[in-house]
């Protein structure tokens, strides 16, 4: 599994992740929102460099002119709820790629462990295609893990970009492990935060990333 961090090279990238994680500047939705869809809309653009082109010509006003045109067949998958900006931001570059969307929800099981339960899907055959699943913030890796091997029951893809804005090491390592280190698997980021606190929260990361985009909701806690 190859890893990209895109923030080891200096880039616009920079600015929106600095709007993300300000305190004062993420507390505007829209601009948050924005900012995590532009974080995938350069993520795409770079995932596009990796893809497989086909030579084809196009027909203009004055004559015919060559141009390379991806061939893989995309499938772009997130996870409800805080995964859809980034994931529109790689639909608003990848505007013909099929679509799917899981629920997952964290709960204790008999042990009194978080774990993670994928539940509601809605996704195409994934077979021979190229996979981008979006989820933002890999903390633990587990939502990625979950959602990954729920997504496989819909077929193996040629290769997967699993691609988050900010990660964690334990939990790339831990997505290395779960997919037995496979070369078929990129993962990128856009920045590796270093730890995570007692509520798996990454720090210094941003908080709670569905919350900024979508308004607080009830927490597992909280639950009646
Ligand atoms: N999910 C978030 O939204 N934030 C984190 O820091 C970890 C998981």
């Amino acid at each position: 599994m190859d890893v990209i961090n895109l923030s080891e090279q200096n880039s616009v990238l920079n600015h929106y992740l600095r709007e993300i994680r300000d305190v004062n500047i993420q507390k505007d939705p829209l601009r948050f929102r924005r900012n995590i869809e532009r974080i995938g809309e350069f993520m795409a653009i770079e995932v596009s460099k990796k893809l497989h082109y086909e030579p084809t010509e196009v027909q203009t006003p004055l004559g015919v002119a060559p141009v390379n045109v991806i061939s893989d067949q995309l499938v772009l998958a997130t996870i409800l709820r805080a995964g859809m900006p980034l994931h529109h931001g790689f639909l608003n570059v990848f505007d013909r790629a099929e679509n799917a969307f899981l629920s997952a929800y964290r709960r204790l099981n008999a042990a009194g462990e978080l774990e993670i339960v994928a539940e509601y899907m809605a996704a195409p055959a994934i077979d021979g295609k190229t996979l981008i699943v979006a989820d933002p913030m890999l903390a633990t890796g587990m939502s990625m893990e979950v959602g990954y091997q729920a997504l496989l029951k819909h077929g193996h893809p040629s290769h997967a970009h699993l691609c988050c804005a900010i990660a964690t090491p334990q939990a790339i390592e831990a997505v290395r492990k779960e997919l037995n280190d496979s070369p078929d698997v990129t993962l990128w980021c856009a920045a590796v935060d270093p730890i995570l606190n007692e509520k798996k929260y990454i720090v210094p990361g941003l908080g709670d990333a569905g919350d900024l985009c979508y308004g607080v909701k009830i927490h597992l806690s909280e639950r009646p």
